[in-house]
């Protein structure tokens, strides 16, 4: 695990792989610790500045060698953009760039002159939350590859400056940040894993090392019990599986008399589609059809660490959705756990399925308000491309609050339109709802589907089926898994904490 920490003194006198400084692309001069560092390499780098070689653009990367004239083996010019328009995403974005360059050509020990990372659009904690985030989350790989990890070498990122006083904020950012951004990184392990290794069993044995290692309450119920209960909706998913379906429910308990805030993530752990099978290629990423639950689970994990006053349950149904002789069929009626009646039109229309079960059993545990993330549908993805969730609520007060935590925690969000005329494309000739409302405005209707269990409790849906995943490799993220709604959840649950 990436160790990230700050420390006082000289950035220039420290023995290093390399050494992270800032250029802005509204500055002309290089400034704080570049033009230091610029002083020692006789002016060189003021050069490259002029020659618009180093142009200080968002992203930017310049390597440069230091030969012996300071401590620091390497000098990494990384752009800023504009300092006028700094914000945290836009550091996560430069630092996470940099530490990509770095970690290819090698590093093993890089240093970050903090200083230079300042601009009035971010405060220090900010920045060191940035920082630690976007170095931890820069240098994630997932990679099974025979030769080894030949490419993952970065072990430390020290956040240097000579004031004592910034350091102490920086460091309150870091802490945060590093807990954050770890978390995400076990979300997208939990994503990235085969989905022949990451069954529900295996979903529900992550979960539960999750609260033994900090003392979380923790159940795990099998398909018996899914069965007992009543949960017809999950269970009729389970079916065409060889795999046990398992319920999992984790509980953080940090206040005495406080609303139990209500987790609940999408487990599909493979959605081949059921009887309505889907294509070779729409298949593909399936394995990371339970990223809602991955990152309710990734979530609990940093809450127990941060330790906010208020109690939180997650609730997390995780089963496989697969054709065979015994799979749930197109025109089944199912029963769910409140007893309302839905008629199966497409086996594929399973998501909305197993939450109707899990929201309406976190309701019945006394949550409130409820906050689900599910890659839901393929018509996010048509309606807002691969850089916004799509958010769905009953309550425009919360729902501002989601979205709220979302620009907080760098993870954008988008609230969704949610009339009532969309409620009668679901409507049902033979039970009391139907799975799909057909193609257009098919995010909103499986919206409408699942709101139909929430009844008046205070509610917001995240379909993450557009940003679960990324294809490029860019800033801080990797392709396959971007551990999302993590940071989103925790950020969440400790602005309750505070108020
Ligand atoms: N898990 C999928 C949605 C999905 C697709 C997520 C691509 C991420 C990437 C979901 O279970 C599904 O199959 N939805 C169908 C619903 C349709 C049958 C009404 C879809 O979106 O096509
Ligand atoms: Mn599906
Ligand atoms: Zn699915």
């Amino acid at each position: 695990m990436l160790k990230v920490q700050v420390s006082v003194g000289d950035p220039l006198a420290l023995e290093r792989d390399a050494l992270v400084v800032a250029v802005a692309e509204d500055e002309e001069r290089l400034k704080g610790v570049a033009s230091k560092a610029d002083k020692k390499l006789n002016g060189q780098l003021k050069k490259l500045r002029e020659w618009k070689e180093v142009k200080g653009k968002l992203g930017e990367v310049t390597v440069v060698h230091t030969l012996g004239l300071m401590q620091p083996r390497r000098i990494a010019l990384v752009g800023l953009g504009k300092r006028k328009e700094l914000d945290a995403e836009k550091v996560r974005r430069s630092i996470g760039s940099a530490v990509k360059a770095l970690n290819k050509i090698g590093c093993e020990q890089i240093a970050v002159a903090i200083d230079d990372f300042s601009g009035e659009g971010i405060a220090p904690e900010a920045l060191g939350r940035a920082v630690a985030e976007a170095a931890i989350l820069a240098s994630y790989q997932y990679r099974r590859k025979s030769a080894g990890d030949e490419e993952a070498n970065l072990r430390s990122v020290e956040l240097v400056t000579a004031n004592r006083r910034f350091a102490a904020e920086v460091e309150k950012g870091v802490q945060l940040g590093t807990i954050l951004a770890n978390a995400t990184n076990f979300a997208r392990d939990l994503v990235n894993a085969p989905a022949s290794e990451m069954t529900p069993t295996a979903l529900a044995e992550q979960a539960k090392s999750v609260a033994a290692k900090w003392g979380l309450k923790c159940e795990i119920y099998d398909e018996h019990w899914i069965e007992q209960v009543g949960m017809g909706a999950l269970r009729a998913v389970s079916l065409g599986s060889d795999q046990p379906p398992r319920f999992i429910v984790m509980r953080y308990e940090g206040a005495e008399s406080a609303p139990t805030i209500g987790l609940v993530g999408k487990g599909i752990t493979f959605d081949a589609g059921g009887l309505c099978l889907k294509t070779a290629e729409g298949m593909l990423e399936m394995k990371g059809d339970m990223a809602g639950a991955a990152a309710v689970i990734a979530a609990m994990d940093a809450i127990a660490q941060l330790k906010p006053k208020v109690n939180v349950i997650a609730c997390v149904p995780a089963t496989e959705n697969m054709p065979s002789g015994r799979a749930f069929k197109p025109g089944d009626i199912l029963r769910t756990f409140t007893g309302k009646t839905v008629e199966v039109v497409n086996t594929d229309a399973e998501g909305r399925l197993i939450l109707a079960d899990a929201i309406a059993y976190a309701k019945e545990q006394g949550a409130s308000p409820i906050l689900d993330a599910a890659t839901l549908t393929g018509a996010a993805i048509i309606a807002l491309g691969p850089f916004c969730t799509g958010a769905f609520s009953n309550d425009e007060r919360l729902l501002q609050e989601v979205i709220e935590a979302g620009r907080e925690a760098g993870e954008p969000i988008w609230a969704m339109p949610m009339f009532p005329d969309y409620r009668e494309l679901i409507k049902s000739d033979f039970a009391d709802i139907k799975n799909t409302g057909g193609r257009p405005g098919g995010a909103i209707t499986a919206a409408w589907f699942i709101g139909e269990f929430v009844g008046d409790t205070p509610w917001v849906h995240l379909d993450i089926a557009p940003t679960f995943w990324s294809d490029k490799e860019v800033h801080y993220l990797s392709k396959g898994a971007t551990g999302v709604m993590v940071r989103t959840f925790v950020q969440f649950v400790l602005r309750r904490s505070n108020r």
